[in-house]
Parts: structure tokens; sequence; C-alpha cells
């Protein structure tokens, strides 16, 4: 073969494989665009956080603060990183009411103990209260679901960029149902008393005091029970079972890593 005719099929071989990759590129391209678009819009526009798969609406911190009473005159308040729309009750959350603290940010913790005065970051961590006082949060969650208009979640603590719920706002329903199981069960023993923390995990531990708050002579060892929940569900809890009798029965198990014979166990995340 002559040299030119090399020249023109390696030139065309060249062309060919630019094409190809033109075209893959394309595809890729149009592939994104159709069905990748929110979440690469949720990556390039800050402020803009776009929506979940399902379309439900991502607020970003920052884009929430437009709806504040001031920029516009809706007022969004988020409990657990969910948003509702309270604008009808501008009278409690309007700037100046009693509650408008809520408004335009995540003050979780607020709703159990009260602080109002002043908005800070902390205030959407609920992970000191007890589990009884979770259990509050989400009869106030109900009252938001019944009253008002959900618009969304906001990405933070509850929710990660994509809408899906955290490690932490999971262990907060766990801990919320965990309550209202002992409390309408009827049990056997008494409840451990429960604390997490992001950096260390679960913590149960049983005093002379733990699940019903009257002194009773004995502390007892905590022990991991699972049952089912009036909605077939398998939930698990802690029960403080006396000494004498914390091996006897096979539905009252040790924690998983902790001494069998200690009052007090730290349980490392499982997620
Ligand atoms: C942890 C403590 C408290 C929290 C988290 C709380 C929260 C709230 C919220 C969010 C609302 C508005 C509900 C709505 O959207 O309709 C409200 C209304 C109200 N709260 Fe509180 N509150 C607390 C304590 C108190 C206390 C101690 C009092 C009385 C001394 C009180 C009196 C009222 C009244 C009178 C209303 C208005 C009811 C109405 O007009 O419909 N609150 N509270």
């Amino acid at each position: 073969m002559d040299p030119v005719g090399e020249l023109t099929m390696a030139s065309g071989g060249g062309a060919y494989v630019k094409h190809t990759v033109v075209a893959a590129f394309a595809i890729l391209l149009f592939y994104l665009v159709a069905f990748r678009r929110q979440q690469i819009l949720q990556y390039i526009t800050p402020g803009q956080a776009g929506t979940t798969q399902d379309g439900e609406r991502l607020f970003s911190e920052q884009e929430l603060l437009a709806y504040d009473g001031k920029a516009s005159e809706l007022l969004y308040l988020v409990i657990m990183g969910q948003v509702y729309d309270v604008t009808k009750g501008v009278k409690h959350y309007g700037p100046g009411e009693s509650y408008h603290m809520f408004i335009a940010h995540d003050a979780t913790r607020s709703f159990v103990t009260g602080e109002f005065e002043q908005y800070s970051a902390e205030l959407s961590d609920v992970s000191g209260l007890k589990d009884t006082e979770l259990q509050q949060l989400l009869t106030w969650l109900e009252f938001y679901e019944k009253t008002y208009r959900y618009v969304g979640k906001l990405i933070g603590r509850y929710y990660d960029a994509r809408g899906e719920e955290t490690t932490y706002r999971r262990h907060v329903l766990e801990r919320a149902a965990s309550a209202k199981d002992a409390e309408t069960d009827g049990r056997k023993y008494p409840s451990c008393n429960v604390e997490w923390k992001v950096e260390m995990g679960t913590r149960v531990w049983c005093t002379t005091r733990s699940g019903t708050g009257h002194e009773r002579g004995w502390a007892g060892r905590p022990r991991k029970v699972t049952d089912v929940d009036d909605d077939a569900r398998s939930v698990q809890f802690c029960a403080c079972v006396p000494d004498e009798e914390a091996d006897a029965d096979p539905l009252y198990v040790p924690f998983p890593g902790c001494d069998e014979t200690a009052d007090s166990c730290i349980i490392p995340d499982q997620h």
C-alpha cells in the first residue's frame, strides 16, 4: 500500500474513533440531563437543594431562610428535618410572636425544652433528651402533619443531601418508639436508662430508679428484649433484670460485646 493510502486510512480510523467518542458523550449527556437533572442541579446550584427522587422538595439551610416571614410572608417551620408551611399560624409564628424562633431553621430540641429565646444550630440536636421526651416530638410531628401543609425536607442532621433519612433520625425514632412501647406494655421488668451520642453509640444502664422513677432497692442488669408491636413490627428495647433472674429467661439476652454482670453497657452503632 502506498504511503498516501495508509495515511488516508489512518486519518479515516481517527475520525471514526472521534465520532464514536462524541456519540458516546452525547448519549451520556442526554442520560444525565434526562434522568439525573435534579441531582446535578443539587450539586451545582448553591442554595437550591432541589427535590428528592420522589419529587419531594429539599431545602438547604440557606434556602430555608427565605421563608422567615420577613423576606416573604411565608413562614416555614422545621421539626426533625420535616418542613411545614405554618403561614396560617402567623399569630404564633410571625416575626415578634412567641414561637417565631421555630421558623426557617431546625430547633427541634426546643419543642421539648422550651428554649425559645435565641436560635443556635445546636437546637436541632436532641441526643441529650430522654426517650420519653423524644416521644413528645412524635406528638408534635403528628400535630404539624394534621394542622399544616407539609412542604419537604431540610438537608442537615435528619436528612442527607438526597433526602434520605440519616442514621441520627432513625435513632431518634427508634428511641421514641421504645419509650412508647415501654409505656403501653405493662412489662415484666423496668426499662433501662438510655443515652445516645454520635461519637459514643448507645449507652444503656440500670439504676435503682431506672424505668419507673421510684426507688426499688435493686438496679438489675441491662438485657436486650425483642418483641412484636401492635403493627407486627419487631421492636427491641432494654430491660433491667434482677441479677438472680438475669440468665433465667431466654427472652432477655445480654447485649453483644457487653459484660453480662455489668449494670451499664455501651453498644456501638450498627449502621
Ligand atoms: C416546651 C414548652 C412549649 C412549647 C414547645 C410550646 C409550643 C407551642 C406552639 C408551637 C404553639 C403554636 C401551635 C400552633 O401552631 O397552633 C403554641 C401555642 C400556645 N402555647 Fe405554647 N409551648 C410551650 C409552653 C407553653 C406554656 C408554658 C404556655 C402557657 C403558660 C403556653 C401557651 C400557649 C398558648 C396559649 C398557645 C396558643 C393556643 C392557640 O391560640 O391556639 N405554651 N405553643
